[in-house]
């Protein structure tokens, strides 16, 4: 399958300009290779300051946006001024996010908007997973309980399952991240995450369709590091990262080069 290697930074709560400017210049010169899509997510104050000085060989992110256009929602951003500062994709979902997140609506206003999103989270463990997914017995159970997702659901209302506002899975890339793995430095095994992605496109498969399944990417964050990064890429289901630490400093160049 043609799925073109994935690899977002998400810059997190970090960063003033300054130093924000030397990691851009570091971006800058390096080799971006073809096939390979790069996505940066710094935060909201700095989106526009990034735009403007990041090479356009590396694509902007916003790490969250909410659910209308405009009003008065203090404190929230727009997939419009997301957009209106060349930002392309949003981060939606994080797990250091769900304590502010709810409702799904943005989903719905982000595809009629053409933003990107780059859903993620989950909480579980593939064996956690596993435990629950007998008795669960719903179709929303995979993504609710586990999976590199658009955004925490409620199990009984379909209208807030994401997956069913996605017009265009295209725009959408999965981003697993075990929430053990998140800024621990304990990455998850090659044969960890080849598992749970392997599952997550199987989910794909059956509850979305086989083409869906086979193009959409699935990408691993959690503690990747340049020297982990490329025994991660070889695995045939991981088709990229999320970083976050990692993506602050110089290595971040060397997983990028992940797949080289
Ligand atoms: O969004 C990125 C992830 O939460 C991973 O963060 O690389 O610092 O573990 P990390």
């Amino acid at each position: 399958p043609s799925r073109k290697f994935f690899v977002g930074g998400n810059w997190k709560m970090n960063g003033r300009k300054n130093n924000l400017g030397e990691l851009i210049n570091t971006l800058n010169a390096a080799k971006v290779p073809a096939d390979t899509e790069v996505v940066c997510a710094p935060p909201t104050a700095y989106i526009d300051f990034a735009r403007q000085k990041l090479d356009h060989k590396i694509a902007v992110a916003a790490q969250n946006c909410y659910k209308v256009a405009n009003g008065a929602f203090t404190g929230e951003i727009s997939p419009g001024m997301i957009k209106d500062c060349g930002a392309t994709w949003v981060v939606l979902g994080h797990s250091e996010r769900r304590h502010a997140d709810a409702g799904n609506g943005r989903v719905r206003t982000l595809v009629s908007l053409s933003l990107l999103l780059l859903p993620q989270g989950i909480d579980a463990t593939w064996s956690s997973f596993n435990g629950r997914q007998g008795s669960v017995g719903h179709r929303h159970s995979f993504p609710r309980e586990t999976a590199g997702y658009l955004l925490p659901v409620h199990p009984s209302t379909c209208d807030l399952c994401p997956t069913d506002n996605v017009k265009d899975w295209g725009k959408v890339v999965l981003a697993y991240e075990p929430v053990w793995a998140i800024g621990t430095g304990k990455t998850a095994t090659p044969q960890q995450a080849q598992e749970v992605h392997e599952k997550l496109r199987g989910w794909l498969k059956s509850n979305i369709s086989d083409a869906v399944a086979q193009s959409t990417r699935i990408i691993y964050g959690g503690s990747v590091t340049g020297a982990t990064c490329k025994e991660l890429a070889s695995q045939p289901d991981v088709d990229g990262f999320l970083v976050g630490g990692a993506s602050l400093k110089p290595e971040f160049v060397d997983i990028i080069n992940a797949k080289q």
